[in-house]
């Protein structure tokens, strides 16, 4: 075999940068439960026993995940004080639950797919498989924080306002149906953005409907928000004038199914928003970081998710804008356009 030295050097730089990211995935969830990334931000510069005092938890153990932190780049250190300490830019990502670039969730969504990684390797072998209802307590909960990130500042600010006719509707009083809507992070941002109107959350999960409703009781939105089991093709038609899906269109079997049911359920002149991860239509034009850590967690959560369903036609978390269109011009909903759009997400508008 005829290798090329520096092409081999060059990939195995590459190669442990990504195992040291993967080693270190797991010190991220620990960082976050711990809350040592939240103590560091808030009390930095601290030695290693500063924050195990913080934070009640051990010593020895903190001073090496610091190191691996540091080691990472993800905190610095000060060889003449021995303290460690977080930038701002350090802490936006991993210490500020509600900034725009908290990346915080991650190490819950990695370890839910290690924990059903037995799961997913019996369904490469079936061909079978695997529903929202058998995956692991963590991806729920990391789901939905790992995306509230992104609607919390993008949802009501840009999306909303980039439908055609939408922002008004919401502001008079308008019917809002949230398909597939997990723990209601986007629900709850909406009904509280807009208190005239009305808001129907419906997901096929019951455990995500019941921490939903629990969180929008607590929030004080129970007057305008309501929280139900059913799938994307059986929820009660109400005329609504605006149909949301959150990340959740391409985990379903049956996309085109969904989007008929939207046709009989929306009021004629109503919206469907599309929110879906963000993707080229081509498989070679997402060959990028985004399209990489989107793949992944479509082989681990989304295509099986929709392969557990009827039809189970998998159209995978990188579907792309074509792709979607035609799920939407086969349920019948004919006007489709690209309404704005992130590095993470596709913001589409289709309508009758
Ligand atoms: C990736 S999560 C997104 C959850 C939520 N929309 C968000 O953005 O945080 C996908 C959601 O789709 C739901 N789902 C999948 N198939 C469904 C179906 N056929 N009907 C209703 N909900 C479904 C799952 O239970 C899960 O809550």
């Amino acid at each position: 075999m005829d290798v090329d030295a520096d092409k081999l050097n060059a990939f195995m730089g590459k190669m442990i940068g990504d195992v040291g990211a993967a080693m270190n995935a797991s010190l991220m969830l620990l960082g976050d439960k711990l809350g040592l990334y939240k103590a560091l931000a808030a009390r930095g510069p601290m030695t290693s026993a500063e924050l195990a005092q913080a934070t009640g938890t051990a010593e020895r153990y903190v001073r090496e995940w610091l190191s691996a932190q540091a080691a990472s780049g993800y905190v610095d250190y000060d060889a003449a004080s021995g303290r460690f300490s977080m930038g701002p830019e350090q802490a936006l990502a991993l210490a500020d639950e509600d900034s725009p670039v908290f990346l915080g969730a991650v190490g819950s969504l990695v370890q839910a797919t290690f924990l059903d990684e037995p799961k997913i390797t019996d369904a490469f072998r079936s061909g079978k498989g695997v529903g929202w209802n058998r995956r692991s307590e963590c991806l729920f909960c990391g789901t939905a924080r790992f995306f509230r990130t992104g609607y919390k500042h993008h949802l009501v600010q840009e999306w909303l306002p980039a439908l055609d006719g939408v922002l008004d509707k919401l502001k008079q009083g308008a019917k809002v149906a949230d398909v597939g809507c997990g723990h209601g992070v986007s629900t709850r941002l909406m009904a509280e953005a807009f208190p005239k109107s009305r808001f129907w959350g419906f997901d096929y999960h019951d455990g995500s409907i019941d921490a939903a409703r629990k969180m929008a009781q607590d929030a004080g939105l129970s007057d305008r928000v309501r929280f139900d089991v059913h799938s994307a093709k059986s929820y009660p038609a109400n005329g609504y004038d605006l149909v949301c899906f959150f990340d959740c269109l391409h985990d379903m079997g049956d996309p085109v199914g969904a989007m008929k049911h939207v046709h009989e359920t929306m009021a004629a002149d109503g919206t469907c928003m599309l929110v879906e991860p963000f993707a080229n239509d081509r498989l070679e034009d997402n060959f990028n970081p985004v399209g990489r850590v989107y793949y992944a967690a479509s082989t681990m959560v989304c295509t099986p998710a929709s392969l557990d369903q009827e039809v189970g036609l998998a159209l995978g978390a990188q579907a792309g804008e074509a792709r979607l269109r035609e799920v939407a011009r086969q349920g019948g909903l004919m006007r489709f356009r690209r309404a704005t759009e992130t590095p993470f997400n596709l913001i589409l508008e289709a309508r009758i």
